[in-house]
């Protein structure tokens, strides 16, 4: 193994590893089973509760009481930030890209319960997110407290470690079920998650394609970041043997209109795996990429595989978000 930071056990880990039959057999394609990482928490669901095990390690190691953050109006990251600085008796600071009236529903509604203190950024402003976080950071500093800034997603080189993590878990979980997937899918925001996979399974030897299935940008932006997420990695451990990193791998077609935002598809998609599996899904990360998985089956891409692997990354809360748009079905149960 390879050294690894400080963390604090934050998460409800690990997380199960379960076959979605019934779905797997309408898709005659791969059997497709599902990482449930859904379950790292209740208020804590998700993702990102596994970068903050690491990047709310190093804030206590340099005995930091401030933490600022930032991200969209619903960002799973900053709510998951807001809960565990409660969770530690540590000051929070969103600074929120507000596109539309904030409606004060699901991440927002759970970050604004747990006290954080909220700056509200246009997009105009929002384009000068460095600017603001070192005006705050020097705020904070003047007033006596030891801020820490946290960027978009938690996506930096002690982040990545809460999925190189769950790559030794995969690892297990792939163990014990006697499988050898052929694709590890996720959805993509920050490109976080799937340096941390990368990283994690060249160091665990998984021998799994690693696709991200883009929410906003594009191939290329998410081939550039990822990439800097992994080489920042690489930097803080180069006394250590670096692993063979798979090919990074990003398919940006399902994102639909924007960041947000998504085809009427993908909330068909949400209701169809709700049905028929009891999973939720979210229309920001997990539903488009879910959507683009079943598209790609469909597409005989892993018509050669035997089992593929989605992540569910989480975000209940953004789907509650939209519950308006999520007309009830009108599609009898039977027919799923
Ligand atoms: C629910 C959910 N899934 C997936 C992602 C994507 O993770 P990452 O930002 O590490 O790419 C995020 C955050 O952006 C998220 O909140």
């Amino acid at each position: 193994m390879t050294f690894m930071p400080s963390k604090i056990e934050l998460a409800q880990l690990p997380t199960p590893l379960q076959p979605m039959d019934r779905l797997s057999e309408r898709y005659g394609g791969p059997r497709i089973w599902i990482k449930r990482d859904d379950l790292t928490g209740c208020g804590t669901t998700g993702n990102k509760v596994r970068k903050l095990e690491f990047i709310l390690a190093d804030v206590r190691d340099k005995r930091r009481d401030t933490v600022i953050t930032c991200g969209g109006i619903q960002s799973n990251h900053c709510r998951a930030t807001a809960i565990l600085g409660a969770q530690l008796g540590l000051k929070t600071h969103l600074l929120l890209r507000l596109d539309s009236p904030a409606d004060n529903s699901g991440n927002l509604f759970i970050s604004k319960l747990t006290g954080a203190e909220i700056t509200y950024l246009d997009k105009a402003e929002y384009s000068k997110l460095d600017i603001h976080a070192k005006e705050w950071l020097k705020h904070y500093s003047d007033l006596g407290h030891q801020p820490y800034f946290i960027p978009t997603g938690g996506s930096d080189s002690l982040g990545v470690c809460g999925y190189i993590n769950a790559s030794a878990e995969l690892a297990i979980d792939f163990n014990e079920n006697q499988i050898t997937p052929g694709a590890i899918i996720l959805a993509t925001g920050s490109g976080g998650t799937q340096a941390g996979l990368l990283l994690g399974c060249g160091l665990h030897s998984i021998d799994s394609q690693i696709i991200g299935f883009a929410v906003c940008d594009d191939e290329a932006y998410f081939k550039n970041k990822i990439q800097s997420d992994i080489q920042a990695w690489l930097r803080c451990r180069r006394s250590y043997e670096p692993p063979k990193v798979p090919e990074i791998l990003i398919i940006d077609k399902y994102k639909g209109p924007r960041y947000g935002a998504c085809l009427p598809e993908v909330y068909d998609v949400i209701k169809t795996i709700a049905r028929l599996e009891g999973i939720i899904l979210d229309p920001v990360y997990t539903g488009k990429a879910f959507y683009g998985m079943l598209r790609e089956i469909e597409r005989g891409r892993f018509d050669s595989v035997s089992d593929i692997v989605f992540v569910h990354t989480g975000g209940l809360f953004g789907l509650l978000a939209q519950s308006g748009s999520v007309q009830p079905c009108r599609i009898p149960a039977e027919r799923f």
